[in-house]
């Protein structure tokens, strides 16, 4: 007997659990259930909540923002940072007094924090009203999960991260209507030495370049205007596939399909960050004139350290050709502040990046242990207070290139695509090149390009429509 499961047959025995708990969930809680799905961390877990969604619509659930009026509350988490994880803890607590009013409430706990055997570990002891506990690699599970809690099972910990297989064919229920998430890739081959996401969310694979081809064509028919493509390092998008494929030549295929709408990805790793890849950037005309490449840090020590596998000039030298090659062109990036043994010298090195790049903005990080991790091993003698410090120093350097980024574009006329509203008869769009506007205008132009020239800059860009 084989023991491999074809999707087919697992999206099989998925329906037959979804089909049982649209059934009987309406007897258990005499009305139609109603399901809070909290998500914390990345997009990758924004675009798992989808398909969660996706899978409690199709059990009959609807959704509630608020867990008091839940019958299935679930929090779906990440464990990159300890702050996310303690916050996390924090909101998993405030569901005991929940399931003591109402004790056939069901509390799950999914995502990256679950994966980890130390935080089930904690759960079991500490918190004894948590129903289910499962990890990255089961999540289409829940249907079984949920109905064989229902009918009266213990307590569920699920964690095997045996399968490695992508499961397409699962229901899908996206938040939005105007930008949608798309899934290119799972997982993570590169282990920087700080980082938890390759044991959490387990080897890289791609999805077959079919699949996301009909996913991006059928959020085109659905009106999507901005598709969103999605891995933790997209560069390395199609190893291990059987076909003639990478990453540029899935842009190209997705750039050329019909219809009015925009592509994004990230994030861009800078040492699998190709010309080829920079060349059909500038080519595409639907592609974002945008890059996230997080560089972490300036200093080539630490580079080695954090097993980055670049160096600061690769990094420059590779910001230079896109800055030739991409008119308009802007860039955003991931730091990381007080790595062990960090220097107060490594760290100018990592201000003189940012000042030498000049990135449209940063999303910054003090650097935080992650059991697990070679990081975690490393000596670290810096105190969290000069950490703090140098933070705070990277956060003005930037502020101000931010600023001044900003002010440049004043007068200047940019397509904006209209995504939502800002309060007051007021409205949000972005450029091509990631620069966010306010303008003023009705709200059935969202979901509409539009010709904007930017006014002002105080501490937002605001611009008026001209067409
Ligand atoms: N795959 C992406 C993003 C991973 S997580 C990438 O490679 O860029 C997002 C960001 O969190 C990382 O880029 C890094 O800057 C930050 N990060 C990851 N682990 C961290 C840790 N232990 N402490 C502080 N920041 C961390
Ligand atoms: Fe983490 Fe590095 Fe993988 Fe990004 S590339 S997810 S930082 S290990
Ligand atoms: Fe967090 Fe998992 Fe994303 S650890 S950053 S939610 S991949």
């Amino acid at each position: 007997m084989s023991l491999i499961q074809t999707d087919e047959n697992i999206i099989a025995q998925m329906d037959s659990y979804m089909q049982r708990v649209s059934e009987l969930a309406p007897q258990i809680y005499k009305r139609r259930p109603v399901a809070c799905v909290n998500t914390f961390g990345c997009q990758q877990n924004v675009s798992d909540s989808e398909k969660i969604k996706g899978m409690l619509k199709k059990m009959g659930y609807t959704f509630t923002d608020e867990p008091i009026d839940a019958d299935f509350v679930l929090f779906n988490t990440c464990a990159v940072r300890g702050h996310a994880e303690e916050r996390v803890f924090g909101n998993i607590g405030t569901t005991k007094q929940l399931k003591r009013e109402r004790k056939e409430t069901v509390v799950a706990v999914c995502g990256c924090m679950a994966q980890q055997e130390h935080i089930c570990d904690r759960i079991r002891k500490s918190y004894p009203y948590v129903d289910l506990v499962f990890g990255t690699h089961v999540t289409h599970r829940l249907p079984e999960f949920l109905y064989k809690r229902l009918t009266g099972s213990g307590r569920i910990f699920e964690i095997s991260n045996d399968n490695n297989e992508i499961i397409e064919g699962m229901p899908l229920s996206r938040d939005g209507k105007i930008k949608g998430w798309l899934p290119i890739m799972y997982g993570c081959d590169n282990f920087c030495t700080y980082c938890i996401v390759p044991y959490v969310r387990g080897r890289e694979r791609s999805r077959a370049s079919a699949d996301i081809i009909a996913e991006a064509k059928q959020m085109i028919a659905d009106g999507f205007k901005e598709i969103m493509l999605l891995g933790q390092n997209v560069n390395s998008y199609g190893k291990g596939l059987d076909e003639d494929i990478n990453f540029s030549k899935l842009l190209r295929k997705i750039n050329a399909l019909p219809g009015d709408f925009r592509i994004r990805f990230m994030t861009s790793h800078p040492k699998d960050c190709t010309r080829e890849l920079i060349d059909t950037v500038a080519e595409c005309e639907k592609v974002e004139r945008h890059l996230h490449l997080p560089f972490q840090s300036g200093s080539n020590r630490i580079l080695k350290q954090m097993n980055r596998r670049y160096t600061r000039e690769d990094y420059l030298e590779l910001i230079s050709y896109a800055k030739k090659r991409i008119p308009e062109v802007s860039f955003t990036s991931d730091v990381i502040v007080g790595f062990p043994g960090e220097t107060y010298e490594d760290f100018l090195e990592t201000l003189d990046l940012v000042k030498q790049v000049g990135f449209a903005s940063l999303f910054t990080f003090i650097y935080s242990k992650r059991n697990g991790t070679p990081a975690a091993q490393m000596p670290d003698p810096i105190s969290r207070e000069e950490k703090g410090k140098w933070f705070s120093e990277l956060l003005k350097v930037q502020e101000q290139i931010s600023r001044a980024k900003n002010a440049d574009l004043v007068g200047r006329e940019f397509t904006v695509l209209c995504d939502s509203t800002a309060g007051e008869g007021r409205l949000s769009g972005k450029t091509l090149s990631f620069a966010e506007i306010e303008f003023e205008g009705n709200e059935n132009l969202i979901g509409k390009f539009l010709k904007v020239r930017i006014d002002k800059f105080t501490n937002l860009l605001q611009g008026s429509v001209i067409e």
